[in-house]
């Protein structure tokens, strides 16, 4: 058990990895707080994971770019549980133009992206570190992703719909920037702030993307979610404790 009775606050929380994070969380003996903007989906998976771990998840409704919403949630987790722990920026707020290729992207959606991720990411951080400054220290975990850190390769997404959307490098590049930012910012405070990049999880994708992928990793390629949770629980427990402003990659070496 390495986050027995910690309290923590997963935003995106009811989402595809947000989910695995909380149960992980839970099964590591500390409390999760699925917090979403889909509070349906939030209790959904509250509900599931206290089938197996009573008392050690809950829902909340969290709007990421709402400071009123923010504040509403921290209130409400301090009056129930008497402290946070820990903060996991985990949420993935997009427009409905996202994920269009460089060529269709208008200024307008582009700025858009940004502010609901990358504004949100910090409007969020901001408000969790103003109140652990107040009560004594805490822990943030910005979720990024290998591509914050290296430009695509674009080949492995040559013959399929898909590709690497040019708001996310932007957004992520920043968020790894803004996590040694604020744990320079917060130092001495008792808050430590690191982030978390995965490189490509496995959620349906076509095979020729696939293979192409996986030819530049080490053992298994592509990821499950569930091979991510270690490096969260670590970056969320005390054996990481004096561990701050780093951006720990968990990519199979894809990135290399
Ligand atoms: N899935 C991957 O392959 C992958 C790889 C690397 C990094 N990541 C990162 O992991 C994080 C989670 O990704 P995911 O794939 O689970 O995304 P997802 O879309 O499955 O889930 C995101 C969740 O965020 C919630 N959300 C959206 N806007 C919100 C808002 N304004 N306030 C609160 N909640 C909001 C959604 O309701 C959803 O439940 C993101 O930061 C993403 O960039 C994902």
């Amino acid at each position: 058990m390495q986050l027995t009775n910690k309290v923590i606050v997963v935003t995106g929380g009811s989402g595809f990895l947000g989910k695995k994070f909380c149960a992980a969380i839970a099964e590591q003996g500390g409390i999760a707080i699925v917090a979403d903007i889909d509070v349906a989906a939030a209790e959904r998976v509250a509900a599931q994971i206290t089938s197996t771990y009573p008392g050690r998840a809950e829902a909340a409704a969290l709007n990421i770019t709402s400071t009123t919403s923010i504040n509403a949630l921290i209130n409400e987790v301090q009056r129930r549980h008497g402290r946070i722990d820990a903060l996991l920026n985990n949420a993935y707020p997009r427009n409905h133009d996202y994920g269009k290729k460089l060529e269709e992207v208008s200024y307008e959606s582009f700025c858009e992206n940004v502010s609901l991720h990358l504004g949100g990411y910090f409007l969020t951080a901001q408000q969790f570190c103003l109140y652990f400054r107040k009560h004594g220290g805490g822990n943030v975990v910005n979720m990024s992703s290998i591509y914050g850190l290296m430009p695509p390769r674009f080949e492995v997404y040559a013959d399929t719909p898909m590709t690497m959307p040019v708001e996310y490098a932007a957004i992520k590049s920043a968020i790894n920037h803004l996590t040694r930012y604020f744990a320079q910012y917060f130092k001495g405070d008792g808050i430590r702030v690191n982030s978390l990049s995965p490189g490509g999880i496995l959620d349906g994708q076509p095979d020729l993307f696939l293979n192409k992928y996986d030819a530049h990793c080490n053992i298994k390629g592509m990821l499950d979610p569930q091979d991510v949770c270690g490096s969260l629980v670590f970056l969320l427990s005390d054996s990481s404790l004096y561990v701050t402003g780093q951006n720990l990659l968990v990519d199979d070496g894809f990135s290399l």
